[in-house]
Order: C-alpha cells, then structure tokens, then sequence
C-alpha cells in the first residue's frame, strides 16, 4: 500500500471506504501452496486433475477479481450476505479478493468447455483450528451441446451412497425451465457419478475407500440449479466436501455441470493434520513430510503451550461484528493465535447495549511464547479494540 494506491499482481487500484484489506491477507497473496507439488494441498489438487485428463487446467489466475465476476454475473442477488464487508475482502467498491473459484466460471467457459481451475480464496471469518482467512478451492465444470448423449459418458459408481440422491423435481432445487428432465437427469447422473469417483479415489489412498459413506443434500447457489452439497462421513459426523449443480444457462445452446471443492478440509482429514494454520507454515518439520502423489499421515513433532486470555467489552454503537474482531486480532497476532471465542454476551436491560467476552488462545506451532509477549500483544488488542471498534472496555 502506498498513499491511496493498493497494488495486487500489477493492477494498481485506488482504495476507498469498501477497502478492508489487512497487511496478512496482502501478504499471502501469491504464496502458491497449491502449485508445489510435495504440500499436502499440492497433492490433492493433483490427484483430482489426474481424475480428469482431458481438461483444461489454470491454476494462475490472480485473486484480484471485479464484483461483476465474483458476484454480479454468477446471478447473486444485491442483498446475498456475501457480498457484505464483514464477509468479503474488498480492494475497493468495485474489486474484490475472489471469494470462490466460480469468479472465473464465465471467462473460463470462453475459452473450454470442460475445465479445472485451482485457486487461493479469501473470506473474512472466524479464527480457529479449521478457519483460515485464505484457503484453496477447486472448480470443475463441463459443458455438452444441447443434444449430446450424455448417458454414454457414464463410468461406474465406486462409493457406498448412503442416501441415494434426492428428487429434484422440488420448488426449492428446481430444474431450469428451458431444460428436459431427461436431459438434466443424464447431466446429474454424470456429475454425481464423477464426483463420487474422485472422492473414493482420493480416500482409497489411505485405505478407507470402501468403507467410505457419502450423501447428497440439496442446496441452493445462486448460479447452479438444480444444486447439491457432497458430505462424507468421518469421525462420526457429516462433512461437508464441495457444492455443486447444473449450471444456470444464461446463454447458449449448452448444458452441463459445476462443482467448487475445499481442499483444506479435504487435506486435513487425508493427511492428519489438525491445525489449518500449518498449510502455511515454512517450518521444515513439516513441509519435509510430504511427498508428491502420496499422503502420509502428519507426524505432530510437538505442541508448545497454549496461553488464554480473556477481554470484556461493551459496543459503543451497535454495530459490532465478531469478523472485524476477528480480522483485528490477525493484524497483530496473525497465526500465533489458534481460536478466538465468544464465553459470554450480555445485553443490558435498560440501554440495551451489548456486553462481550471473548477467550483468546495464543499458541505458537514452532516456538514457545513468554508471558512478556503474549501480555503485550493482548494489551495491542485490547488498544485497537477501543480505538478502531470504538468499543469501551470493561
Ligand atoms: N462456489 C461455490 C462455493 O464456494 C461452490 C460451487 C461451485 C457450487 C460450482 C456450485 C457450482 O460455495
């Protein structure tokens, strides 16, 4: 950042009252993790490429995106929660850090008609061991002429689906009017097929393949219609892998599917690794255990000791939201912070002000801190707190 100018991957922009990027954010920019080829999100992502060779591949496209193509043109409604500033990344009123690899759906589809795009992603969020303010996403689509024969694309299903999929004929997930139900039936059935394959392949990898249960949940997305959600069951609860649909057809003779996958969850459950924040660690304990097209378990090599420390406050207007916290503590403390929580909330029964407080961790993944510096970088907090939240402390 210079003066009013912020500058990201050669565009300069000229900041105003929608910026909100922290120096962090900034400074993860063009790290790369999901193009070498020995980090776990690496390894994934090659993996689900190996599943579709005849595709086209980007996996360069810079963050720096139009709200046209993040939002606009994918169909968000003005007044979708994602677009909100608590929720996105902003450069400016009319630029933002792509929130989802859908972004480059549109301009992609000039140029391929079937396609992988892996990318770097940004939104605000909560702070703790599976949220990280970048992570990685992979988007697959393909499209088919109108009149195709899909049926005859279909490879065999690999995967115990434990609930077979829900109709879609219903208000809420409908099929697109200017779409046959055979027609979509054949594209869901490819998608659905393709999909459960990758995942299976991906799991066979530590041996859990056969056993693997996944189910699809109907969803809604601005730009798929009818949409799913993909969950796989592991360690006693559903997760939830990717979503996905048939894509909205704006224009065009075409017919065909998308999907947005999360690396990082998938990573975290392949390879053992327990905390987000170690994607982004430098520390040779860790980028020394992994190798190009196999996942091994993560060996922890040690944890150093967590430090708690709590702040009360009361919001001054009521307009506190818990992201621009937490995007403050990452200012100043970046990932020597593992979770941030909320233990109590008080509303007071005559000003009907609200009264906050929350528990930070303060834990290191490769060092020890002292009491010295965990104290002095609450009392920064505690400082930005009042003077950029504009909160009274307690
Ligand atoms: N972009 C969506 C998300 O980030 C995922 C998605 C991609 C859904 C493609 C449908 C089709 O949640």
């Amino acid at each position: 950042t210079e003066n009013n100018l912020i500058t990201i991957n050669k565009t300069t922009y000229s900041q105003d009252e929608w910026t909100n990027i922290s120096k962090p954010i900034f400074n993860s920019i063009g790290r790369n993790i999901h193009l070498q080829p020995c980090h776990p999100i690496g390894i994934i992502r090659d993996i689900v490429e190996s599943h579709f060779p005849a595709f086209s591949k980007y996996s360069n496209l810079p963050p720096n995106v139009s709200v046209k193509d993040n939002f606009d043109d994918l169909g968000f409604a003005m007044d979708h929660p994602g677009r909100s500033k608590t929720d996105t990344y902003y450069i400016n009123k009319d630029n933002v850090l792509r929130t989802h690899t859908s972004a480059h759906q549109t301009a992609a589809f000039r140029e391929s008609d079937q396609f992988l795009i892996t990318a770097d992603v940004y939104r605000r969020d909560a702070i703790d061991r599976s949220h990280y303010p970048v992570f990685h996403q992979m988007e697959g689509a393909k499209l088919w002429p109108k009149h195709h024969d899909i049926e005859n694309t279909i490879q065999c299903l690999q995967v115990s689906v434990e609930q077979p999929a829900p109709p879609f004929h219903s208000l809420s997930n409908p099929v697109q009017p200017q779409h046959s139900l055979k027609q979509v039936e054949a594209v869901v059935r490819h998608l659905k097929t393709s999909l459960e394959g990758v995942i299976a392949d991906i799991f066979s990898k530590i041996n859990a393949g056969e056993h693997m249960k996944v189910r699809w949940v109907e969803t809604f997305f601005p730009f798929t219609s009818p949409s799913w959600e993909l969950e796989v069951w592991w360690n006693d609860q559903w997760l939830e892998l990717l979503g996905c649909g048939v894509i909205q057809q704006r224009k065009g003779e075409m017919l065909g599917w998308a999907f947005g996958l999360g690396l990082e969850r998938i990573a975290m459950i392949l390879f053992g690794i327990p905390d987000i924040r170690l994607f982004w660690s430098l520390d040779p304990r860790f980028l020394e255990q992994f190798q190009a097209n196999s996942i091994s378990v993560f060996k922890p090599y040690s944890m150093y000791p967590s430090c708690y420390k709590d702040v009360s406050f009361w919001e001054n207007t009521s307009s506190f939201h818990e992201n621009d916290f937490m995007e403050l503590i990452r200012g100043i403390a970046g990932d020597l912070v593992e979770d941030v929580k909320l233990i109590d909330k008080f509303i007071h029964p005559k000003t009907h002000r609200r009264s906050f407080c929350y528990r930070i961790n303060y834990r290191s993944m490769d060092r020890s801190l002292t009491h010295n510096q965990v104290n002095s970088l609450q009392q920064l907090v505690r400082n930005d707190l009042v003077a950029k939240l504009g909160v009274e402390l307690r």
